[in-house]
């Protein structure tokens, strides 16, 4: 089964020139919009008024990864946006079932997020409720850091619960993805990555994003 989606995260794009950052990827299946409010996570990047005009100028769809506290007050509000997807921390929601058919009323696809020492077993009798599971390879804050190998048996435990329900659920991994570590991911089941040093880090991010292509060996 072909599987492969990449995400590029513009987290490591030119913030001067974010519309052409976009086009530079536009052979990839989304961009990856990495959200975060020096709460959740140790650092600040964009919110809510440069994703929707990502939105309207984007030539591929939005992933909005929201690295942010109190989830369920925030992030409706990126749903209404139009993006394709909005995903937040089971770890900063307290309904997080509200907030999945919230995001699912307003059209977008919902998905939960963990960080690296998060269980994903607690969710998994909302699975029906969710279009992705992100598990997150390093700790959520910043890019260019090294994918964590301990996230691997959680893949694995995610992949096989989604098979076994049947759910059409994707299965996101985030940080530290490169051509020397993606294969990791997908074998343990993974079928979207997120990269972002390892795309616009590259000379030509259109190459970089086909050679991580090839090296899902999906
Ligand atoms: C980290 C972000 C990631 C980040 C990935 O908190 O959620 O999306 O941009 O960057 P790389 O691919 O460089 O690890
Ligand atoms: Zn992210």
């Amino acid at each position: 089964m072909a599987r492969c989606c990449i995400h590029p995260s513009i987290l490591s794009a030119d913030f001067a020139n974010l519309q052409s950052e976009l086009h530079r990827i536009r052979t990839a299946d989304a961009v990856h919009v990495d959200v975060m409010d020096n709460h959740f996570v140790p650092n600040l990047s964009i919110g809510l008024p440069v994703v929707r005009r990502l939105q309207e100028v984007s030539p591929i769809p939005l992933d909005a990864h929201l690295m942010i506290a109190d989830a369920d007050r925030w992030a409706p509000a990126y749903a209404d946006s139009g993006v394709a997807s909005v995903t937040f921390h089971a770890e900063a929601s307290v309904a997080p079932v509200k907030l999945a058919r919230d995001l699912r009323e307003r059209g977008a696809k919902a998905g939960l997020a963990l960080r690296p020492g998060s269980a994903v077993e607690p969710f998994l009798d909302m699975l029906e409720e969710l279009d992705m599971i992100l598990i997150m390879t390093v700790e959520p804050g910043f890019g260019g850091q090294e994918f964590l190998d301990l996230t691997l048996p959680k893949i694995r435990r995610a992949r096989a619960a989604i098979d076994a329900s049947g759910l059409d659920v994707k299965l996101q991994v985030d940080g530290g993805i490169t051509e020397e570590t993606i294969w990791r991911a997908a074998d343990a089941g993974a079928d979207v990555f997120v990269a972002g040093s390892a795309v616009y880090g590259a000379a030509d991010p259109a190459d970089a994003i086909s050679r991580l292509r090839t090296a899902t060996g999906q």
